[in-house]
Parts: C-alpha cells; sequence; structure tokens
C-alpha cells in the first residue's frame, strides 16, 4: 500500500504539559492538528521500524477518530504493530502494563484525564516510553521542538479499524491487534493482592460503592470487584464508558464525586467507597465516616502494603510529589527506608522506580501507585486498600486514626483558583519569587521560616534537574505553604496553593481541616495577594 506524503503547516500552540497535550475537542479537530502532533511523537522517535506501539484512550470524545487517525500514521511510519484495546479503551494504567507486558516500544494515550468530555469539553493525547511510563521531558522537548517546524505528515489510504472486535486486522502492512482491555490488567493485579481474602470479605457481608463516573474504569470494576472478587452486583455505578461522561467532571474528588461522600458520610453508608477518573489512575477513598485524603492515603497504603502478597517483601522506598504532604515522610522515616520529593507529574517518579530505589509513589491530587507500572492508577490504590481491610479486620476510620496516633496528622488542604487570567497569575508568581530572598530567616504571623525558595529537582538517576517547580515557604514547626500554577489547565491559568500543618502523634487529631489550617490560609493570602490579584473571594475548588 503506497505511503501518502501530505504537506502541513506547524501549530505554535503544541508544548506538552504536566500530562502531555491537552486542548479543547475543538482545538484538536482543527485540520491537521492531530496528524502534527502524532507525526512529530513520531519524528522525536529512533528505532521503532517493524516494533510495537500500543494505542488507547478513556474513551472521550473524539477517541474514536483519533485512534484511526493514529493508526494510520503509525502504519506510514513503519511501526511492525499496534495493539489497540477493544472499543479504543485502555485506561492509562492498564495501557501501561500492556506496553511492559508486550514489551512494546511505546504507546499513545489518549485521554484529558480528569477534565470534562463531549464536543465542548477536553482531549489530550501522551506519549509513553518503553517502561511504560510518561515521556521524560528531554523527549517532550524534542516533541515540541518538532512540532514548531513540522512540514509534512505520511499516512495510509487505508479504511478503519473495526475496533468492535477482538483479534488480528491490518492498516497498510502493519499488523493491528484489538485486545481485551481488562484482561492483561486483571492478571497482574491476581499477583499483587490477596483475592482469596477480599472475595471473603464481601462474602461476609462487606459492602463497598464504587463510582466510575461514566469513564474508563467502569470494565474494570465491574470485571474485577463484581465478577473476579464476587462483591454484590451494582456494587459499581457509573460504570459504561460514555463519551461526555455522563455530563459530568471525571473528577473523583469531593466537589464532583459528591453523591459518594454524601452517601459515605450518612446514615446507610457501606463499609467502603471509592471513585476513579476519566482515565483511572486518579482514586477517591472515603471509609464510612471518613474521607481519607489521598496525602493520607500515600503514607497508609505505604506502611501497610506488606499485608498484600505482592509488596510482603517490603518496600524499598517512597517517592511523592513536592506538594503532597510529608505524611509518607514519616513512614518512611520509621521503616529506614528512602524517601523522594519529585516535582508535580508522574514522570517524574520513572526513573526512581526503574532504579529500584521506590517501590510506592504519590501525589496530592489522588494519585497513588507503585512499581507495577510506570503511571499511578486508580484501582490498584483501591484492591490495595481492600487488601489491608481484608487482612486488618477494621474499619477504614480505624485505621486512619490509628495511623495518626502512630505517626502524628498533617492537616492538609489545596486551594484552586480556576480560569484565572494568565497574566495575573503570571504576575502572582514573579512577585512571590522576588520576595523570596527575603523571607527565610524572617517570621510570618509568628511562625518561623525555615526555607523559601522555588523548588529545583535533582533526580539522583539521571543527573538531571528541573527548576523553578512550585513556590514553597518551611516553617520550623513543619507547616508549610506552596505556590504553582497548573500545567494542565485548557484556559486561562490555574493558581494552586497548598497548606499544610504537622500535628504529632499525641496532638488534637479532630479538627476540621480548614479549620485546623485558618492561620496559614490567611497568611498564604496575605503572602501572595491572592485576593487582590485574582480578584476572587475564594477557592473554586477545595480538596
Ligand atoms: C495535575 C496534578 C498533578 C498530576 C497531573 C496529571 O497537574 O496537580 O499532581 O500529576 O494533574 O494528573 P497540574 O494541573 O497541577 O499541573
Ligand atoms: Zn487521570
Amino acid at each position: 500500500m503506497p505511503i501518502l506524503t501530505i504537506e502541513t503547516k506547524p501549530y505554535a500552540d503544541q508544548k506538552p504539559g504536566t500530562s502531555g497535550l491537552r486542548k479543547r475537542v475543538g482545538v484538536f479537530m482543527q485540520p491537521n492538528y492531530l496528524e502534527n502532533f502524532v507525526q512529530s511523537i513520531f519524528d522525536s522517535l529512533e528505532g521503532f521500524k517493524g516494533k510495537t506501539l500500543v494505542i488507547g484512550g478513556d474513551g472521550r470524545y473524539y477517541n474514536d477518530v483519533a485512534i484511526q487517525t493514529a493508526i494510520r500514521i503509525a502504519a506510514a511510519n513503519g511501526f511492525g504493530q499496534v495493539l489497540v484495546g477493544q472499543g479504543g479503551l485502555l485506561s492509562t494504567p492498564g495501557a501501561s502494563h500492556v506496553i511492559r507486558h508486550h514489551k512494546a516500544f511505546g504507546g499513545i494515550i489518549l485521554s484529558a484525564s480528569h477534565n470534562p468530555g463531549g464536543p465542548d469539553g477536553d482531549f489530550g493525547i501522551k506519549y509513553n516510553v518503553g517502561n511504560g511510563g510518561p515521556a521524560p521531558e528531554k523527549i517532550t522537548d524534542a516533541i515540541f521542538a518538532r512540532t514548531k517546524v513540522i512540514d509534512r505528515y505520511v499516512t495510509v489510504n487505508a479504511p478503519d479499524i473495526d475496533l468492535g472486535t477482538i483479534g488480528t486486522q491490518h492498516c497498510g502492512e502493519m499488523r493491528v491487534e484489538v485486545i481485551d482491555p481488562v484482561a492483561d490488567y486483571a492478571d497482574l493485579m491476581k499477583t499483587l493482592f490477596d483475592f482469596d481474602k477480599i472475595r471473603a470479605m464481601f462474602a461476609g457481608g462487606f459492602r463497598m460503592q464504587f463510582d466510575a463516573m461514566h469513564a474508563v474504569t467502569g470494565p474494570y470494576a465491574h470485571r474485577i470487584l463484581e465478577g473476579l472478587l464476587g462483591a454484590p452486583k451494582g456494587t459499581v455505578i457509573n460504570g459504561t464508558p460514555s463519551p461526555d461522561f455522563g455530563g459530568g467532571h471525571p473528577d473523583p474528588n469531593l466537589v464532583y464525586a459528591k453523591d459518594l461522600y454524601d452517601l459515605m458520610m450518612g446514615p446507610d453508608a457501606p463499609d467502603f467507597g471509592a471513585a476513579s477518573d476519566g482515565d483511572g489512575d486518579r482514586n477517591l477513598i472515603i471509609g464510612r465516616g471518613r474521607f481519607v485524603t489521598p496525602s493520607d492515603s500515600l503514607a497508609i497504603l505505604a506502611a501497610n502494603a506488606p499485608h498484600a502478597p505482592g509488596y510482603a517483601a517490603g518496600i524499598t522506598g517512597i517517592a511523592r510529589s513536592m506538594p503532597t504532604s510529608a505524611a509518607a515522610d514519616r513512614v518512611a522515616e520509621k521503616l529506614g527506608i528512602e524517601m523522594h520529593e519529585t516535582p508535580t507529574g508522574w514522570k517524574f517518579f520513572g526513573n526512581l522506580l526503574d532504579a529500584g530505589r521506590v517501590t510506592i509513589c504519590g501525589e496530592e491530587s489522588a494519585g497513588t501507585g507503585s512499581n507495577h507500572v510506570r503511571e499511578k492508577d486508580g484501582l490498584w490504590a483501591v484492591l490495595l486498600w481492600l487488601n489491608v481491610l481484608a487482612a486488618r479486620q477494621q474499619s477504614v476510620d480505624a485505621i486512619v486514626l490509628d495511623h495518626w496516633a502512630t505517626y502524628g496528622r498533617n492537616y492538609y488542604t489545596r486551594h484552586d483558583y480556576d480560569e484565572v487570567d494568565s497574566a495575573a497569575a503570571n504576575a502572582l508568581v514573579e512577585a512571590l519569587r522576588g520576595k523570596l530572598p527575603s523571607m527565610a530567616g524572617t517570621s510570618l504571623s509568628g511562625r518561623d521560616v525555615a526555607y523559601a525558595d522555588d523548588f529545583t529537582y535533582h533526580d539522583p538517576v539521571d543527573g538531571s534537574s528541573s527548576a523553578k517547580q512550585g513556590i514553597r515557604i518551611g516553617f520550623k514547626d513543619g507547616s508549610r505553604i506552596v505556590f504553582r500554577l497548573s500545567g494542565t489547565g485548557t484556559v486561562g491559568a490555574t493558581l494552586r496553593v497548598y497548606v499544610e500543618r504537622y500535628e504529632p502523634p499525641h496532638g488534637q487529631h479532630d479538627l476540621e481541616t480548614q479549620l485546623a489550617l485558618a492561620p496559614l490560609i490567611a497568611l498564604a493570602d496575605e503572602i501572595a495577594g491572592i485576593r487582590t490579584r485574582t480578584g476572587r473571594d475564594a477557592p473554586s475548588v477545595i480538596t
């Protein structure tokens, strides 16, 4: 089949952010917008001729069209085989596993994660390398450079692949294997967790609700929770992926998963509530009457991981993103294992995981995962929690209280100001940067400043460094305020303010979070002038 060379013109705005290229669907639908980016990915890679590429997405609007386009361009560029999930579906952790398990060269994941979908929603595309993890900055920088000068892409004139039918097809010379999106992933989970113990817990009347938010984890949760683990039918709700996520916002936080939260705080709450996001890498964990912050969940899972067979030998280290609370640090300290603080974004964990320096990683943004794949993994976190609950035979609440009594509590909150004017947001950050040198060694609202800087990460594995990763003001009493601008938003700027305070093991652990942090929240506004500069009285989202 002849290879067609199509002339094109570059777009100036194809810089990958925290997690790939994310834009409104309408932007992606511009002529050659997607084609340019896919070709720029391939132009930035070497040695893939005849090799395998994995393609899958979260099922959002435009997924189907984008997958057919990517398959044709992959065929024309000389890939030997594409593995694609049935219906075009692969959760992000599922895709990471398929890449690793089938020793693929890399993979293309079509998703805008937790952002809304549909014709007026967001779309996204990201490239993952052979270890199953997001491409490192070296590659994303090369892709961006290429998008700025690209003048042609190649494709083939082949019919669409039938994504509904599992089995082998061809696109030009290239083989296309449509695979069951869940099977490999479910097999992996069986090797990590004590399925018998969890099954026995469900058989004993344990009740759970899992909200798949009309997104990609639906098929995974149905098969694993209700199928393999025998949870009663109806345990999984909103379990059929829809292109616009049922008109909702597939972000499993207390704002967008409010129904689940209300259920879990109500009189008829089941034992355990959980949810996952658009592409299945985030998680929300709520016990009866007890929400678990992602930072605490990371610490608790790290401390309890050996209850699961896959981690019975213990963990080698923990990594967390810089804005994530220091709760996990206390676990690492007690276990005498390595602890790493990385910039926001899962891609920074890859080197540490590959080098065997850490086993469990997490971010305050509801991402937790381990060395089983190279992405965060929503369902994995839920299954590890189930395994811990089955092993300890205690409630989520009891486990959380016990954790605080042992390690102390890191009160923690994040305030997001969405769709702020970009110029105002940049000016706020610049002004803060300017103030940092004069802050160190002073006292703010009675708190002694221990350090005030813009975080630079030095990767201990490959020696690279990444600067300007967020402004941190740390106090001698262990409390901290962090400011950074989101790298995943698609409209204006999103300012994130992270506030944390440490209360030792025998301290007071039952305060309401916003109340416990009120003085620091006020101080954050005072330092950065948030209200004045953004014109906002209150955050758009509090998590
Ligand atoms: C956000 C989260 C970050 C996460 C990323 C991708 O990025 O804060 O932890 O890795 O989404 O899910 P941000 O918008 O803050 O750049
Ligand atoms: Zn996601």
